[in-house]
């Protein structure tokens, strides 16, 4: 969790307070903090460069506001893209397609030819991807993701590496895919696996980086490949909780480079945060619209629900909230922090000691940067909020509030109801 400055009371976002930036451009509002994004990427490609040659693939799933990808791409950092949508904003951002690294599930056809006209890298993810993209002519550079048995994560949704998942091709059949890559032309360049999200431990990385090695050793010996990327996914995850503690990075990635340098053809290593570079650098600011007590709760409602930020609903994620107007003050009332949606399950947090609140204060919803805009929708039809960029004393707009303009843009009434 990241500290925020406190200012008489208010919560500063870089150089500004929080309510300034509420009144400016309306609430809900989710706000990015430049500098922390930069530091985030640079913490944990600092990490990793002492041991062996690092590249670090930013998760865009996480959040692929373009000007947040602009960042991204003046600190040299790589992608990992999931999609042809994700991949073409990375490419409008300014990323070279040789920075781009594709991983799928289920890709189809089309995307495949899409990919391959980008120029991107591409992950294979099962044995059907590999021969339809054998049939296309070029030969991108491509690696393979296996599924490694080893999972792990935040949630049961988020555990991709277990082997009852959807994803990466058995352990057991890895090699014969690689066998039938260079049968159809490929140069397999690498080696990828991804255990799940937000784990918060060095172990399960340790053990996947393990089941990796043997691998590439395997490949090697069987077929004389030498790999030379060992990419161990993404998954890092951050302290959502006061009282959780982050990972000691470094001891994290001494311990993964150890099993690797000199244990195998691997001479890069890869890493995808996602959560990791950019989860801590955002908040969600929402008003108080609604205090409501009932015999049973005290509900402090707001303008922002499951339709902004859905991860309480859905994985119930913690996230710490704090009184932005009445910052730091003694936290001595409960609460649940609920929306404007009509459902039960729509919530922010639950059972929250904070300080007496008012209709018209400020909430500050941290560690909103990762899945959090990019999880939104219009359910209820509410349009999805304004994200702003701060860095010192500046704040830019990065993406507008969408309008009910923006939200029916695409309907059509057939002309035969209309009469
Ligand atoms: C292949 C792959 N890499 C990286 C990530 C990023 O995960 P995180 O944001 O938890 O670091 C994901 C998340 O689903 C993923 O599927």
């Amino acid at each position: 969790m990241r500290q925020f400055k406190n200012s008489d009371g208010q919560m500063m976002i870089g150089d500004l307070r929080a309510t300034e930036l509420a009144e400016r451009f309306g609430t809900p509002l989710y706000v990015t903090d430049e500098n922390a994004v930069r530091e985030n990427y640079r913490r944990i490609k600092g990490a990793f460069k002492p041991y062996m040659p690092v590249r670090v693939h930013y998760a865009c799933k996480a959040n692929a506001a373009l000007a947040i990808l602009r960042v991204l791409q003046q600190e040299g950092s790589f992608i990992d893209a999931v999609s042809i949508g994700e991949v073409d904003s990375c490419l409008r951002a300014g990323f070279p397609p040789e920075r781009i690294l594709f991983t799928g599930v289920n890709v189809s056809n089309r995307e495949l030819e899409a990919l391959v006209n980008r120029k991107v890298m591409i992950n294979i993810d099962s044995f059907s991807e590999l021969r339809r993209l054998a049939e296309i002519s070029d030969r991108p550079k491509i690696s393979f993701r296996v599924n490694p048995g080893v999972g792990a994560g935040h949630h049961a949704h988020v555990v991709t590496g277990a082997k009852s998942t959807k994803f990466g091709i058995p352990k057991d059949e890895i090699v014969r895919a690689y066998d039938e890559a260079l049968e159809h032309g490929f140069i397999p360049f690498g080696l990828h696996a991804h255990i799940g999200a937000g784990v918060q431990e060095a172990a399960p990385f340790v053990e996947v980086t393990e089941v990796l090695v043997n691998i590439m050793n395997q490949i090697e010996d069987d077929l004389g490949l030498k790999l030379d990327v060992l990419d161990i996914g993404g998954g890092v995850g951050i302290p959502y909780h006061p009282d959780d503690k982050a990972m000691d990075l470094d001891s994290f990635a001494s311990e993964v480079t150890s099993r690797i340098k000199g244990k195998c053809t691997a001479r890069t290593i890869a890493v995808e945060p996602g959560r990791y570079i950019i989860a801590d650098t955002t908040v969600l600011l929402t008003s108080v619209v609604d205090v409501k007590q009932t015999p049973d709760k005290r509900f402090c409602g707001v303008d922002a629900g499951f339709n902004t930020l859905i991860r309480p609903a859905f994985y119930g994620s913690f996230h710490h909230v704090a009184v932005a107007n009445k910052f730091e003050r003694t936290a001595d009332t409960l609460y649940d922090v609920v929306g404007p949606i009509c459902e039960t399950g729509d919530f922010l947090a639950k059972d929250r000691l904070l300080p007496k609140v008012d209709e018209g204060d400020l909430i500050a919803v941290y560690d909103t940067g990762a899945y959090g805009f990019t999880m939104a929708s219009n359910y209820n039809m509410r349009g999805r909020p304004r994200e702003v960029l701060v860095k010192d004393t500046s704040a830019s707009v990065i993406r507008e509030a969408e309008s009910l303009d923006d939200m029916l843009r695409l309907e059509r009434i057939p002309t035969r109801l209309m009469i």
